[in-house]
């Protein structure tokens, strides 16, 4: 089943990708569109249910505006509810995120089980970084919410990572964009590596749905085939999007 949820105002929620923290909306219009891409994610198989803790949210978001050194992000405070949603929902055991830059869009997913926003226990939470540098500025990111070390960011191919990982994978989340012509078509390249290690209920979240559709296609095409994943919905509340698809 494939399914689109839009905002009305996708386009006009804009933010300053140097200025993260800004608030873009009173916190109720933010919490009220997460929720509607919530319940079509529950309506559709995708989650269980539609419930997390708000106020860890809130402690989990304080955190990394104290904490992250962020130079730049195209995540948008939406789209990290809505990471940070779906992870606290689903609760994966294994979580790898791939090109995870200075490890912001990592957080999003992994601060559901490390940090203040934890609200369950992880076995592997793994950010991939291919640019060494700023694979280490994501670790010392990482480090300064998460003292346990569940959530650890590497350095290295996102395909080389997913591919060597033997345990079951429950979650992937891909932001790559590729070093070679690929660009964000490499995002199906890292999929493929995982897919037969991912089991029934597997999460895999894309980030760049919308705002890349078309270098994309190939890997939407492939989520979207039933054969293959038994739901996916391309959430598209900010101008990137974010293509939700269970195993
Ligand atoms: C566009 S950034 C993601 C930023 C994120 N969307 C945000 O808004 O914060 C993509 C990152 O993927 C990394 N990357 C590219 N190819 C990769 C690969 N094969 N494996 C791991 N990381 C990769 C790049 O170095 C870059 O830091």
């Amino acid at each position: 089943m494939t399914r689109t949820y839009q905002s009305d105002d996708w386009n006009e929620y804009r933010m300053e990708y140097g200025d993260p923290h800004r608030e873009l909306e009173p916190l109720e219009k933010e919490v009220a569109v997460v929720d509607e891409a919530l319940a079509m994610l529950h309506e559709v198989g995708v989650l269980p249910h539609t419930h997390y803790d708000h106020r860890k949210m809130l402690a989990h978001r304080k955190a990394v505006r104290e904490l992250f050194e962020i130079p730049w992000t195209a995540i948008t405070p939406r789209m990290q509810r809505l990471l940070y949603a779906i992870n606290a929902i689903t609760q994966p055991a294994n979580m790898i995120a791939a090109g995870v830059f200075c490890g912001n869009t990592f957080v999003s997913n992994a601060g559901a089980a490390v940090g203040p926003g934890a609200c369950y226990r992880a076995e592997n939470l793994i950010g991939v970084e291919i640019k060494p540098q700023e694979a280490e500025r994501a670790e010392r990111n990482v480090r300064r919410v998460d003292a346990t070390g569940v959530a650890r960011v590497v350095a290295g191919d996102a395909v080389d990572v997913v591919r060597e990982f033997k345990e079951p994978l429950h979650l992937l989340y891909l932001d790559a964009d590729g070093t070679d012509r690929r660009g964000k078509g490499i995002y199906l390249d890292i999929l493929e590596q995982g897919y037969e290690r991912m089991p029934a209920g597997a999460v895999v979240l894309a980030h760049n749905s919308q705002n890349c559709a078309e270098r994309l296609k190939h890997y939407l095409s492939f989520v979207r085939d039933p054969a293959n994943f038994s739901a996916s919905v391309n959430v598209i509340f900010d101008i990137e999007g974010l293509e939700v698809s269970v195993r």
